[in-house]
């Protein structure tokens, strides 16, 4: 049997985020209903039109040149659909990885990127960010070291699962020219972009600023439409080609739903709407999240998130971090993830906090309790 590794932190959702009384392992935010997405009376009608048919295998030309829109410098050609952001990065990481390739990945993270570049090369190198005073920065020695002229794609994830950190411009650089020393591929994947914490200006993208780079994303996170299962990827017209030819094998199409709702959400002035929205509730809770931990400093530490509905808490406890998920679930009926399901083993564990508040507050309350008991 080909080598794949258990998706811990899917399987670990998959199983349980139904089963507890209160689920913070959710990265989005309140689910868009269909009614809110089509709230233009003629948006509503051109949805229930929509013919059932087969839909074009890389979405239709005016939703690609939508969601392009959403890319500085890309055209319809530059994108393809996919089901669900993950799709994209299977697709994107079958497409470049070769046998003996090695894949240079960012940590900690959504680990099916990791988890990819074992299956389809040869192994997965990893680098991280790392605290720095209030940030997560990127660790350039650990990138220098994890890129060698066997690496064939740089994955990161910007803004980042589980962290809600961004790069600066001068992080974007010097991935980019690490990447370009060894002639490998960035793969950024960008899912979070657009739920920014703070100010106005969306997370920049890496797609155009170099030859070889790839972008994957969706519906899912920043524009609160998980059940859609809409993604796509942005890359150069060639590199496009050869998904596709991965993309017949898979699931041929994106869904004929998912194409005319990812259209109609991804104009400028809808597509602005949905993601202050986004905006509205993460900015809203984050001080609710930012309170808890203030609370509870003799044990919790928290670099704030800069985007997403995600943040990264670590603690001050003998329990590892796993263990103390698995207490909070068991005992507290709260589900979070711990760090290991991101590549790290340290003691932190993720939370959304993209709920309604209500909800948030109970799993906090939750998680402070045992937390007390604990210390
Ligand atoms: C960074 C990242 N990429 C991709 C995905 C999967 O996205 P989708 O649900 O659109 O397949 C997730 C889901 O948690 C994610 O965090």
């Amino acid at each position: 049997m080909a080598r794949i590794d258990l998706f811990e932190m899917e399987r670990m959702q998959s199983l349980y985020w139904h089963r507890v009384e209160v689920d913070l392992s959710e990265s989005g935010v309140v689910p868009m209903t269909i009614r809110e997405l089509l709230e233009p009376e003629a948006d509503a009608e051109a949805f229930l039109a929509t013919a059932l048919g087969y839909p074009l295998s890389e979405g239709a030309e005016e939703t690609r040149a939508a969601v392009a829109s959403f890319y500085p410098g890309a055209s319809a050609e530059h994108v393809t659909l996919c089901n669900g952001g993950s799709e994209a990065n299977l697709l994107v990481l079958w497409t470049l990885l070769e046998p003996g390739d090695r894949l240079a990945f960012m940590v900690p993270n959504y680990l099916q990127g990791w988890g990819l570049g074992r299956h389809f090369g040869e192994a997965t190198d990893t680098f991280g960010l790392r605290r720095e005073g209030d940030r997560w920065a990127l660790d350039l020695e650990a990138l220098e070291r994890a890129v060698t002229p066997r690496t064939k794609a740089v994955m990161v994830c910007n803004p980042n699962n589980p962290t809600g950190a961004v790069l600066t411009e001068a992080e974007m650089e010097a991935v980019i020219e690490v990447a370009d020393r060894v002639g490998a591929w960035i793969v950024a994947d960008e899912i979070y972009r657009g739920a920014e914490l703070a100010g106005e200006a969306v997370t920049p993208t890496f797609f155009g600023r170099a030859e070889r780079v790839v972008v994957t994303s969706g519906l899912s996170k920043a524009f609160g439409m998980p059940g859609l299962r809409s993604g796509w990827v942005v890359a150069p017209p060639e590199l496009i080609r050869e998904v596709w030819v991965r993309h017949d094998y898979t699931t041929l199409t994106p869904s004929a739903i998912s194409d005319r709702l990812t259209g109609l959400a991804l104009r400028p002035e809808v597509r602005e709407r949905i993601l202050a929205r986004t905006r509205g509730i993460v900015r809203a809770n984050l001080p609710v999240v930012l309170d808890w931990v203030g609370e509870h400093r003799d044990v919790l530490s928290l670099i704030p998130p800069v985007a997403g509905a995600i943040c990264y808490l670590s603690y001050e406890l003998e329990l590892e971090a796993r263990a103390l998920a698995e207490r909070l679930r068991t005992e507290r009926s709260v589900l979070v993830v711990p760090a290991e399901m991101f590549g790290v083993a340290e003691r932190a564990f993720r939370i959304g906090f993209g709920d309604r508040p209500e909800r948030l507050r109970d799993g906090l309350e939750r998680i402070g309790k045992l937390l007390a008991e604990l210390s």
